[in-house]
């Protein structure tokens, strides 16, 4: 009888992926206080993938769970987690704003059986930090990098850096001085600012007196980019002939209505403009300002999120919605699709995103709205930042 039992509940167990399931996605990230439109732009990301592709594959219908970690804080990510994997038991964690929150997760996976999907933070060395770790946005290095040949070839020779003193910025840093040195540029001071820093003046000053003819900057987007670019205009550094060059994470679309003129002309390098001009981007344009509501919130975090959706559906079917996060990351390696940023390719290597880098001038559209206008494309730019970290 107790061999029948027995055998009875594993047929149970077995045969229970043939029926319709729920497989959930767990997806923290920035939905509340001052990086809220940040966590905003995940969410209309997601909710576009799903409005034009479904919710189900297969038999399987997916359920997105959401926690709120407000600002960087590792320890209230790694707890929200483990949260989502024992309490709600989700198959898939993705999101991660913020560098911190995202390395404070990885130690996880590999007891969970959960792939980790990143849709922003951008330091290198994440996806070394476990197998189970596949980014879908960029990497500083790699957007920092072409700015400093574009910063050189117009003539700039010294350049003093302010970066946020955390992993991206630091990164950044290293991304810039790395390429602008190789090209025949001096970096004359390095300056890193604390990630919570909301006065500017102070550095605005140090720039002045550096005697650099350019600065290269990059902070996270949010309040702080938007104060960095303010300050910068405000204190008349560009009146000045100090000329700024950055990650597009300075311009993010949100930020060019308070910008204003301010920032017209200025130079980024990034991976996505809202204005990117392809088929795929208009139809996921179209879907991401109806989920959010206000198109003129739509920013970069989005398209990394709606990619990172196209990821982990692949993950579900190559797995046949069976909990494997090892074979639903095997099955992305080398993956290859056209993204709305343009193509795309899973490493197979770092499981990082190889894709083209859009150098970019602030200026107005033919509707007189502010955007990030691309005018020269780097094209199948991989992480050169990996070489760094091994
Ligand atoms: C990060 O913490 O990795 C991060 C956050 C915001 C950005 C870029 C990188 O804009």
């Amino acid at each position: 009888m107790r061999r029948f039992v027995t055998a009875a509940i594993a047929a149970l167990l077995f045969s229970s992926t043939a029926y319709a399931d729920t497989i959930k996605v767990g997806v923290i990230g920035p939905f509340s206080g001052p990086f809220a439109l940040q966590g905003k732009s995940f969410k209309a990301g997601i909710d576009a993938y799903m409005a034009v592709n479904g919710a189900t594959i297969g038999a399987d219908t997916v359920e997105i769970v959401y926690r709120d970690v407000p600002q960087a804080d590792p320890a209230q990510s790694k707890a929200l987690a483990q949260e989502l994997v024992i309490k709600e038991g989700v198959q898939y964690l993705a999101g991660f704003y913020f560098t911190p929150d995202a390395m404070a997760v990885t130690p996880l996976l590999t007891q969970a059986n959960v792939p980790m999907v990143v849709m922003n933070a951008a330091t290198s060395a994440i996806v070394t930090k476990s197998p189970l770790v596949v980014r879908t946005s960029f990497t500083t290095w790699q957007t920092s990098t072409p700015i400093a040949k574009v910063a050189f070839d117009k003539g700039i020779k010294k350049v003093i850096s302010v970066v946020s003193d955390y992993g991206p910025g630091i990164d950044a840093e290293n991304a810039f001085k790395t390429a602008f040195v190789a090209a025949g540029g001096e970096v004359v001071e390095a300056i890193r600012l604390p990630l919570a820093t909301n006065d500017f003046s102070p550095i605005m000053q140090r720039i002045k007196d550096s005697g650099a003819e350019g600065v290269f900057a990059f902070l996270p987007s949010g309040p702080p980019t938007l104060g960095f670019v303010k300050g910068f205009a405000d204190n008349n550094l560009k009146a000045g002939g100090v000329q700024l060059f950055a990650t597009g994470d300075l311009t993010q679309e949100s930020d060019l209505p308070a910008l204003g003129d301010a920032a017209l002309g200025m130079l980024t390098t990034f991976h996505y403009a809202i204005s990117h001009d392809s088929p795929e981007n208009k139809l996921f344009t179209a879907a991401a300002e109806k989920a959010i509501g206000n198109p003129a919130e739509l920013n970069f975090p989005a398209v990394g999120a709606y990619d990172g959706m196209h990821v982990i559906y692949k993950m579900i079917e190559a797995t046949g919605g069976k909990q494997d996060a090892q074979k639903a990351v095997d099955a992305v390696k080398g993956l290859s699709w056209v993204s709305p940023r343009g193509p795309v390719t899973i490493d197979p290597e770092s499981r990082h995103i190889t894709q083209n880098i859009y150098l970019r001038e602030v200026a107005k559209g033919d509707d007189g709205k502010y955007i990030n206008k691309e005018i020269q494309t780097f094209e199948k730019q991989g992480d050169p930042g990996l070489a760094a970290v091994k």
